[in-house]
């Protein structure tokens, strides 16, 4: 068909107009309605940034604190999502869990049936950013057989997620300002990235006028892959595997060897051709926390440093525009805070899904119809069963 453009992959497709995220992927700048992530990561809370790219604005005093109260009333998890867990097995990963328990939230939040109300839009993406945490954290405290602990409505979004994962339930949480600093910047990094694999996936469902929780499971299964999401995983996996500085000469050998499927995780964008600018800020707060939890000489973080370092002085790495990507330190940082591996990519699931459900409003208000992408045939010509 001589009308459509071949574009696999969407390499050079817009598939939408979005007034959320802008990414200028040569210049290494991510900018969130406008403002330059360096600048919300340095000044704001996620709850700042969550109202921000949701609607638009960052808030005022009143605004926040309605915001906040607003997530304080939808965080509880309704008694029958929590008997879901018991039918996962415990070595479940967090991810096969997520996309379990928040499709079935759809079974509970039907009322709004095709959800055109503004009112039940904003509900509904209340509900998904304010339940996330307490289903990320019952996704692990299930899974080591510790009761799940609900949401603690003194704290802010970010220290109660860390209570719900590693607060005893006989004990009082105590909030260590730099962890609860370290894991604000990881959310509010991770928050949104316009038009990645697991956001065009929400969009795609949701363009079918479906069901907000199922279209947010469908994002959840697609950031769970080790090419999106997954890669913070997997990054730590390598690092394990390379195991000390003095191996990094051949894994770097291995990436470049086009007969190896090997990459260096954490390495490469489909946008940045440049240093990922949330690569930078992670990188500095890690070792930050390594320093505040007297880790200084962390093995894992001396073999990031010096891959980064051989990495980035190497030609193939260099001629392809090959940079550490957000995923590349976020690891190591988790790793140090207490999150097992496993969790990395459930962390950033929560983050997220303020994402996606921008773009779930955005869509809801100026939707263009469903998405629907051709193809280029290549199966048989028309062929009949009486020839065969
Ligand atoms: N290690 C070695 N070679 C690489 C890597 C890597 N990490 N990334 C890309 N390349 C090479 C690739 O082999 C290809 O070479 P050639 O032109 O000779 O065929 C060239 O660079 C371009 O790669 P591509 O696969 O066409 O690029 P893409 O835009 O389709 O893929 C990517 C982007 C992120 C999937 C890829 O760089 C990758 O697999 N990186 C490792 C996984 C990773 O860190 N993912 C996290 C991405 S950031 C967070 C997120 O989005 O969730």
């Amino acid at each position: 068909n001589g009308l459509l453009t071949y574009d696999p992959g969407f390499r050079s497709t817009a598939s939408c107009q979005s007034a959320i995220t802008y990414i200028d992927g040569d210049a290494g700048q991510l900018l969130y309605r406008g403002y330059p992530i360096e600048e919300l990561a340095a000044s704001c809370s996620f709850s700042e940034v969550a109202h921000l790219l949701m609607y638009g604005e960052l808030p005022t005093a009143e605004e926040l604190t309605g915001f906040q109260r607003n997530i304080n009333d939808h965080n509880l998890l309704h008694d029958q999502v929590l008997s879901f867990y018991h039918g996962f097995r415990r070595d479940a990963h967090p991810m096969a869990v997520m996309v379990g328990v928040v499709g079935a939230l759809s079974a509970f939040y039907q009322d709004a049936q095709d959800y055109n109300r503004d009112a039940d839009q904003h509900k509904a993406a209340i509900r998904l950013v304010a339940k996330m945490p307490a289903i990320a954290a019952a996704s692990f405290t299930y899974s080591i057989g510790r009761p799940i602990r609900h949401p603690d409505n003194r704290l802010d979004y970010a220290s109660n997620f860390l209570q719900m994962m590693f607060g005893k339930p006989n004990e009082p949480y105590h909030v260590d300002p730099v962890l609860a600093k370290a894991i604000e910047l990881i959310l509010i990094l991770h928050a949104d990235h316009e038009q990645n694999a697991s956001t065009s996936t929400v969009r795609m469902a949701a363009s079918s006028g479906a069901n907000p929780f199922a279209c947010i499971a469908s994002g959840i299964a697609t950031l769970w892959g080790p090419a999106h999401g997954g890669a913070n995983e997997a990054v730590l996996n390598m690092l394990e595997m390379i195991g000390s500085p003095d191996r990094i000469p051949d894994i770097v050998r291995r990436a470049k060897d086009k007969n190896d499927p090997f990459r260096l995780m954490g390495f490469g964008h489909r946008v940045y051709k440049n240093y990922d600018p949330r690569a930078a800020l992670i990188r500095d707060t890690t070792r930050q926390v390594l320093a505040h939890l007297g880790m200084e000489n962390s093995p894992l973080m001396a073999t990031a440093l010096e891959l980064e370092r051989v990495a980035l002085e190497d030609e193939y790495f260099i001629a392809k525009k090959l940079y550490p990507n957000v995923d590349f330190y976020s690891g190591i940082l988790l790793r140090a805070m207490g999150f097992p591996s496993r969790m990395f990519t459930a962390v950033f699931a929560v983050a997220r899904t303020v994402g996606w459900v921008s773009h779930w409003l955005e869509l809801k208000r100026i939707g263009h119809g469903i998405d629907r992408p051709r193809q280029l045939y290549t199966g048989p010509t028309v062929r009949h069963l009486d020839k065969r």
